[in-house]
């Protein structure tokens, strides 16, 4: 069961969440490939070596999910443009490609709901991904005159706008850790990737207020980190990781630098004069989005920093081996108001989990128990004082699930993707009921 409607304050949002590689379909409409066809093209990449080509087939069947979406009763639709098929060389515009979210945005408005638009969901043209990516620092400006692109055509009709999603992942865990596109691992790349992600969205801040948009945001991931054991070593491990994770991002957001733990094994290899850029990062926000999925335990491993080993402790686990611990995600939103973010507003842009295929046509049940206990975790920080103001179920859809290909499910609507067919699941209806107050 659901918590009740009435047991949130009357104008929280209630959402589900997509990503444009992840249902669109990509590589058609005058679209350009992206970093994810490169990197799904690459054998061993994918476990089941899929790619997001056709994905959901949304591009030619949204009607249907933003149906679906409004009649689970949901207030807002959190979705995003694809760099690659607004830009397809990452300059040029492609105006089938803008036509199509426009289209897309007006059918939100038509079923009453809200639009949240998240410009960059890790589609990175390929030709930018040529030029270095998010290693080279132009990166920034490319990304703000394609921020004003979109805002041109859309942002009239828009509720909101975060700049990018997750950066730990653009960053880290595709240039460090090297699972996600361009697969890299090497700690110069992942250190100016971990720059050159904030100062672009410090600059496309700048141009979005300049052009007038409104409720500017970012989306950042945490994860609760705990020592694999009472080892001081474990001890040292889980620390670096929060910092490298949970606090580089909204320490230098908030105008707090980034944190020394992490700068001992990042500094060295930063962009010359990088400290200039500290104040283009912290332009001020409207709004936070906070992804909570886990937590991970860490313990020592010999070898160069971070010396960081990763492990999945005893909790119940979900399809992608993820611990179950929904108290991390009031921890969290507690101490972000706590420690960074004060009184700023704070919506909780996705969380979900994925059961494995086939075991969860419709009857869900390990799903509805998992968003019941989060939303019982969002409604105790509200009790503890924190501004927030939404909760997006990650996903609308079963998808594409980046590295790992169709397997997991997070969909509270299945998707035959032989067929095409969509069928809501338990969850799905569990958040119809609770919808309807
Ligand atoms: C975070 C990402 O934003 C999304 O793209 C992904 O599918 C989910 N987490 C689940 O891993």
């Amino acid at each position: 069961m659901l918590p009740s409607r009435s047991e949130f304050p009357g104008d929280f949002i209630f959402g589900a969440a997509t990503a444009a590689y992840q249902i669109e379909g990509s590589g058609f409409g005058g679209a350009g490939p992206s970093h994810w066809d490169t990197f799904a093209a690459t054998p061993g990449n994918i476990a089941d070596d899929s790619s997001g080509a056709r994905a959901c087939d949304h591009y030619h069947l949204w009607e249907t999910d933003l149906d679906l979406m409004r009649d689970a009763g949901f207030d807002a639709y959190r979705f995003s443009t694809s760099w690659a098929r607004v830009m397809p060389d990452g300059r040029t515009l492609n105006p089938e490609g803008l036509d199509f979210y426009d289209r897309l945005v007006d059918g939100m408005l038509e079923r009453g709901l809200q639009p949240f638009l998240t410009l960059y969901h890790w589609d990175l043209p390929a030709v930018l991904a040529d030029q270095g990516g998010w290693r080279n620092r132009d990166i920034a400006a490319l990304f703000a005159d394609y921020a004003t692109a979109v805002q041109a055509r859309l942002g009239d009709r828009l509720a909101s706008i975060a700049t990018l999603n997750e950066p730990w992942c653009i960053a880290w865990l595709s240039h460090f850790l090297g699972h996600h596109a361009p697969g890299l691992r090497d700690i110069r790349a992942a250190s100016r990737a971990m720059h050159h992600v904030l100062l672009a969205h410090g600059t496309a801040m700048e141009a979005l207020r300049a052009d007038g948009a409104r409720n500017l945001g970012i989306v950042l991931n945490f994860e609760t980190s705990h020592p694999v054991d009472d080892s001081p070593e474990a001890a040292e491990s889980a620390a670096r990781q929060d910092a490298i994770y949970n606090q580089w991002f909204i320490r230098a957001l908030m105008g707090q630098g980034y944190p020394e733990t992490a700068l001992e094994g990042i500094g060295p290899h930063l962009p010359e004069g990088w400290q200039h850029d500290m104040e283009r990062i912290a332009a001020p926000l409207d709004w936070l989005g906070v992804n909570y999925y886990t937590r991970k335990l860490h313990g020592h491993l010999p070898g160069p920093w971070p010396n960081d080993r990763a492990e999945d402790g005893p909790l119940p686990r979900t399809r992608m081996g993820w611990e179950i611990r929904p108290e991390g995600l009031s921890e969290f939103l507690v101490r972000l108001a706590r420690d960074h973010i004060g009184d700023l507003p704070v919506l909780v842009t996705e969380n979900g989990m994925a059961l494995e295929p086939g075991e969860d046509v419709t009857e869900d049940a390990a799903r509805v128990a998992f968003i019941g206990e989060h939303l019982r975790a969002a409604r105790s920080a509200l009790d503890q004082g924190v501004n927030l103001r939404g909760f997006f179920y990650w996903s609308l859809l079963d998808n594409y699930e980046w590295a790992f290909g169709y397997g997991p499910r997070f969909g509270l609507v299945h998707v035959d993707y032989a067929s095409m067919k969509r069928t809501p699941k338990a969850s799905w209806h569990a958040f119809r009921y609770m919808m309807r107050g």
